[in-house]
This record gives structure tokens, sequence and C-alpha cells, in this order.
């Protein structure tokens, strides 16, 4: 391709990025100037992400991608522009926090638990056995969400990426009618996005910019499950630096969302219990804790006595690690009822 057609075929690219204007370049093909072609050349000269091409000499890009220098230039100095580091002082960050606020999670037992509710700014991860309620939790935040401040919620909107096919309209509907939300309308204010490979999920992913751009109200993004297709597509030892990278890239994407939008982020995570493991954690996670460390908030999630169910949380930064129970009913996410409690 000539550097004029690259130039031109740009300049489309670029006034199409324009929709999600407010968001922080996070790939090579993000920077202004660089289209999916160069970017590839750019990678291949290797350059892998925006830090090493900043520190770039543009000759040697001028050689590599053959690009002009005047292009060279620019998207150097862009890279530059978009690594700066963001240092916050001390004040700036409490002041930044003082705008995190909480999603009730219907129990009043876990949101002590989690300081409050489910967290903006954050990325909250829900892992448990099959069954142990990660979804029916998902169900109640993408209704609560929706409640008005002083009913626990964010007078806000949702959007859910369902991996595994297992997004209930019904069960919305029935959760809605009973916070008193018009259920239609409940389900209107969540934007589903059906993954079928964890590419498409990455899409997706690389989606909701656009979509908060178009509707400030989102505050919540739903993903269940965080891992169900990275797990079956990536067999084998072999790949799983590939498979890690690939989600490191959606969490960070993620991460920066929460913090720029004031969003919260509600991933689920199944695991497998390891009935060979008797002291512990008896549900070390099939294929590693392999989110634990980017999730701000670990809740780990279990049945209980009586058809309840224990939440716990884990490596928390700021809260004590403890238990709530609570309870899943056809009216959603309860305490439990004081019989039950004994
Ligand atoms: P996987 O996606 O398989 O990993 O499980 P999960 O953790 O997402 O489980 P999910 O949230 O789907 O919880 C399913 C459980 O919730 C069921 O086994 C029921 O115990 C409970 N549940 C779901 N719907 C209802 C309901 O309408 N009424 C009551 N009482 N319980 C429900
Ligand atoms: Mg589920």
């Amino acid at each position: 391709m000539e550097d004029d057609e690259i130039e031109e075929q740009n300049e489309e690219e670029i006034q199409e990025k324009g929709t999600v204007s407010d968001f922080e370049y996070k790939d090579i093909k993000d920077l202004p100037g660089v289209g999916s072609t160069i970017a590839s050349k750019i990678r291949n000269a290797g350059y892998q992400d925006i830090i090493a091409l900043a520190t770039a000499n543009p000759m040697a890009l001028v050689e590599a991608c053959g690009i002009g220098e005047p292009t060279a230039r620019k998207i150097v100095a862009e890279a530059r522009e978009a690594s700066k580091m963001n240092f916050m002082s001390g004040l700036e960050f409490e002041d930044k926090r003082k705008t995190v606020q909480r999603i009730s999670t219907g129990s009043e037992a876990l949101n002590i638990l989690l300081g409050g509710g489910v967290e903006t700014q954050s990325i909250t991860e829900c892992y448990g056995e099959y069954g142990s309620g990660k979804s029916q939790l998902a169900f109640q935040l993408a209704v609560n969400v929706q409640l008005p401040l002083e009913k626990g919620g964010l007078d806000g909107h949702a959007v859910w990426i369902d991996t595994e096919g297992t997004f209930r309209p019904a069960r919305v509907e029935q959760i809605a009618a009973v916070k008193g939300l018009d259920p239609k309308q409940a389900l209107q204010n969540i934007k589903i996005g059906r993954a079928y490979s964890s590419d498409h999920q990455v899409l997706l992913v690389d989606k909701i910019p656009e979509l908060v751009n178009a509707d400030p109200k989102i505050r919540l993004i739903v993903i269940d499950s965080m891992m169900a297709l990275f797990r079956a597509e990536y067999v084998g030892r072999g790949t799983l630096a590939d498979r890690q990278q690939k989600v490191n890239v959606v969490l960070h994407t993620l991460q920066r969302l929460a913090d720029r939008f004031n969003i919260a982020v509600y991933i689920t995570n199944q695991v497998m219990a390891r009935p060979d493991v008797m002291f512990g954690d008896p549900t070390a996670a099939v294929g590693g804790h392999i989110i634990g460390h980017v999730a701000t908030y670990r809740i780990y999630l279990r049945k209980g006595r009586k058809g309840s169910r224990v939440a716990k949380l884990v490596d928390s930064p700021s809260l004590p690690e403890g238990e709530a129970s609570f309870e899943i009913t056809s009216s959603g996410i309860l305490d439990l009822d004081e019989e039950k409690k004994k």
C-alpha cells in the first residue's frame, strides 16, 4: 500500500474513533495516525505496545514500516503523549475515591461485607462452583443499578456480556417487578452482548466505550462468565501465556472503563471444587487464579446450610476478610430470615 493510501485510510479510522474520544489509548492501533495496517507493521518491527513505541527512533519506523518521516515522527510523538505517567497527588486521589458509589446486592449482610455494596471504579470478581449464585447476583445487580440512590441503586443502566448463554430475561423481569420497576423497561435498560468465542468476547469489551459514550447512564458492566470461553479454547499449557495476555488486556480495558466512567464491573468465574484438597482453599481454580491480581474485590461463593449461600471476601485491599450468608429466592437475593440464621 502506498503511503498516501495509508494516510487516507487512517483519516477514516481517526474519524471513527471520534466517538470514543474521551477514552485513553490502550493499544498502538488506537493512536491517532495509526490504523490497523500500520499497527501490525509497527508490531512486526518489534514495538509491542505504546510504551515501547514512545521510546522508538522515528527513523527506525520509517525503515521498518515503509511510512514517511513526518508520519513516523507524529506517531512517536503521540505514543509519548499517550504513555505519560499520570501521577496525581494523594489529595486528588482521595477526591477521586469520594466519587466511588455502591450498588446494593439485595442482602444487607452481603452489602456490609463489601463495605456497602458492589463498588464503582473497581472490578469485583465472584467465583464459585456451578449453581453457587454468581449469575443470580449479577441479575440482581443489573436490576438494582437501575434503582434510585436512596434504594441502593445508581439510577443507571447496565451492559451484560454473556459468554455461556445463561442470560435470562424472565429472571430480570421477575426481580424488577419485585423492586417496583417496570419489567420491560428494566430489560430495555440492559444491553446484552452474547460472545461466541474468546476473540468475540474481546471485541465486545472493546465496544463498551462506544456504548458508554452513547449512553452515559451505564454504570454497571457484567461479564458472565469471564473465563469460560478462554478455558474452552486454550487447552494445554502451551498456550497459557497467550491466553493470559488476552485476559489481561480485557481486564485492563475493564479497569480503565471503571475508573474513567465511575462504573462498577462485576465478573464471574466458575471454579471446580477439588475433593483432593483437604486444607486451604478447596476450589483452587482450574487453570489458576487468573484474574485474582486484577480484581479489586474477590468474592468466593458457596452453598451453605438449608439452601443458603455463603459469600467470603478474599484478599480485599481495605476491608477485613469475612463471610456473609444470604438467600436466593424467587424475589431475588435476600438476607436470611431469622429461622435460617440459627
Ligand atoms: P454456573 O453459571 O453454572 O457456574 O453457576 P452460577 O454460580 O452462575 O449459579 P446461578 O447464579 O445460576 O445459581 C443457580 C441457583 O440459583 C439455582 O440452583 C437455584 O438454587 C437458585 N435460583 C435461581 N433462580 C431461582 C429462583 O427463581 N428461585 C429460587 N428460590 N432460587 C433460584
Ligand atoms: Mg452462571
